[in-house]
């Protein structure tokens, strides 16, 4: 018997799948009917997630940063699952330290080509699959720190704010496509991204945040996975409880 649920027979890819965010993102939209591969660069890491997920679930390497490494992905998928439906665009990293005038340059574009360019590189493959199925749908996880600014995150909340602006161009792009783009901003979320961070009485560890796990970004990732007919598209679904 087949998938049931509102994901059944479609292909779902999660980039950054093998931890955090994007393991829960895989298995709520398996739960749902999808059949997910869990890719990051950490082969240990997606085989874990994607064992946990089922026998069908996939588990494949990629580097973001390298446009042949995502190509590679994407074959790789076509050739197991059959094409792509969905695309999480969740890999991500957070490497500041300092203010811009301490900071280091090397970490400034190491952050921009993993948050931005790796995003277009996903994004742009994606597009040639998700026409030859009639349509698709891409999330790209954007921050709060990509709307909103906050003192020494330079790299990161530039990455994400470029992140939101190529969520709306892809939008306008893929409009005829049955292609919709949409950003999803999980707000602080303790993974090993934020260890350590959130209990520091920080902005981002304000009273009026709502910290989370994994699991809680999971009903917004699927509801914007499965939208009936074409849905939103270059829109900013948030879980922050303060304005961004
Ligand atoms: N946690 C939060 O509070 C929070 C808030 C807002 C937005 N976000 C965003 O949510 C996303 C997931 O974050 P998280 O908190 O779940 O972080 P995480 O636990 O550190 O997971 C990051 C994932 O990205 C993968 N990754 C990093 N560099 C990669 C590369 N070059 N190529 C392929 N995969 C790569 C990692 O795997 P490998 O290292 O094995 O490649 C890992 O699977 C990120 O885009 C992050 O910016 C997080």
């Amino acid at each position: 018997m087949g998938a049931t649920g509102t994901l059944a027979g479609k292909v779902a890819v999660v980039t950054g799948g093998g931890r955090g965010i994007g393991a829960a993102i895989a298995g709520g939209l398996a739960a749902a009917g999808a059949r997910v591969c869990v890719a990051a660069r950490s082969m240990a890491e997606i085989e874990t997630t994607a064992a946990a997920i089922g026998t069908d679930a996939l588990a494949l390497p990629v580097d973001v940063t390298d446009a042949a490494s995502v190509a590679a992905l994407y074959q790789g998928v076509v050739a197991r699952a059959g094409g792509i439906d969905i695309l999480f665009v969740n890999a991500g990293v957070s490497l500041d330290q300092a203010k811009v005038e301490a900071s280091d340059p090397a970490l400034f574009e190491r952050t921009i080509a993993v948050n931005l360019t790796g995003a277009y590189h996903c994004a742009r493959l994606a597009i040639p699959h998700m026409r030859a199925r009639g349509g698709g749908r891409m999330v790209i996880i954007g921050s709060g720190m990509g709307h909103n600014s906050l003192n020494g995150h330079a790299a990161y909340s530039c990455s994400k704010a470029a992140v939101w602006m190529l969520v709306r161009i892809l939008a306008n792009e893929l409009r005829g496509d049955g292609i919709s783009v949409n950003e999803l901003v999980p707000g602080p979320v303790r993974t090993a991204m934020t260890a350590g961070t959130l209990d520091s009485g920080g902005v981002i560890g304000s009273p009026v945040e709502w910290v989370k796990q994994p699991e809680d970004v999971v009903p917004l990732a699927v509801m914007l996975a499965g939208y009936p007919g074409t849905g939103p598209t270059g829109q900013s679904f948030s879980l922050m409880r303060r304005t961004v």
